[in-house]
């Protein structure tokens, strides 16, 4: 195993951390610190949570330290292989047949061939960051084909030959752990759980991405949300929901709505589900009192 200390001028956990701010991602030590090994192991970097915890962003962010571009493979229930390597563009095969009439067509010309996500990431001239999202959607079959994937970088077209990656890709796998992922896949990689995160963690989230909001309001809707993500919910907000819902107060209340009304007029940003919203009814008023900006 190729071990690299420095990676992009980033040499331990604590200067991809300072690195990561730049890029307005905010990460825990435990998070910087997996990210740092996975790139200096050369392994992939396997991100669970719940959703809307940072996991996709983290792999964007990463991809933004390195001066990478991030090529993204999104997953989906009943993804297979010609979603995510390539397909022959038959219309246009067909279409040059009729036009060649007589005279000899190369059907499997590079022309012909629609890259998808993995070969683009093989075939990428510059490095780039390969980000398999969401890869719990993807069905065991799909994994296992992965895992494969993951441990030669290389594809083999049948009628055209092999591609191989130069230099691997920095992989970037994302789950929000709607069923476990393979023992052999997780064991490819390194692993970290995101957590929510913690109020501090959080305000300082919103306050980087959201310039107009002032720091009490952003500690306000972090301490709504952590409650509100201790209540049993359908959809708990997850921090995209804090971000907008502390822009959406402030705007209404830039407006001439009054704390803590601004609020609780904006509470559709924050949770987006008919039954959430009933079941809070109740209490969101007790909820909003605490946390008058
Ligand atoms: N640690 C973080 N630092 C900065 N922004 C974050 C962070 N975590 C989440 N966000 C914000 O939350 C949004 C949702 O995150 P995302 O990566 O899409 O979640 P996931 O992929 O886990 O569902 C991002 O667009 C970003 O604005
Ligand atoms: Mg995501």
């Amino acid at each position: 195993m190729v071990v690299r200390s420095s990676i992009g001028g980033i040499n331990n956990p604590q200067e991809l951390q300072s690195a990561l701010v730049g890029a307005q991602y905010i990460a825990d030590m435990e998070l910087a610190t997996a990210s740092y090994l996975a790139l200096a192991l050369q392994k992939p970097l396997l991100l669970e949570g719940a959703p809307g915890v940072g996991k996709t962003e983290a792999a964007k962010a990463i991809g933004s330290i390195l001066g990478r571009r991030v090529v993204r493979l999104q997953c989906f229930e009943g993804i297979d292989s010609s979603a995510a390597l390539y397909e022959w563009n038959y219309p246009a095969q067909m279409l040059a047949i009729r036009q060649a009439d007589e005279s000899y067509v190369n059907i499997y010309a590079d022309n012909f061939l629609l890259e998808r996500p993995l070969l683009e990431a093989l075939n990428s001239p510059e490095d780039c960051v390969l980000l398999i999202d969401e890869v719990d959607r993807s069905d065991h079959e799909f994994e296992a084909f992965l895992l494969e994937f993951l441990s030669d970088f290389q594809i083999s077209i049948p009628e055209t030959g092999t591609v191989r990656a130069t230099k691997p890709p920095v992989v970037v796998l994302t789950s929000n752990r709607t069923r476990d992922l393979h023992e052999a896949l997780r064991r490819r990689c390194v692993y970290h759980w995101i957590n929510y995160p913690d109020t501090a963690l959080e305000a300082e989230i919103v306050m980087t991405r959201a310039s107009s909001v002032a720091r009490s309001t952003a500690e306000s809707v972090v301490n709504a949300v952590t409650q509100l993500r201790q209540q049993p919910l359908v959809k708990p907000p997850g921090v995209a929901e804090t971000v907008e819902w502390s822009e959406a107060a402030t705007l209404l209340n830039s407006q001439g709505a009054p704390w803590p009304e601004a609020f609780l007029r904006s509470i559709g940003v924050a949770l987006k589900d008919h039954d959430d919203l009933e079941f809070m009814r109740p209490n969101i008023d007790s909820i909003l009192q605490g946390v008058a900006a």
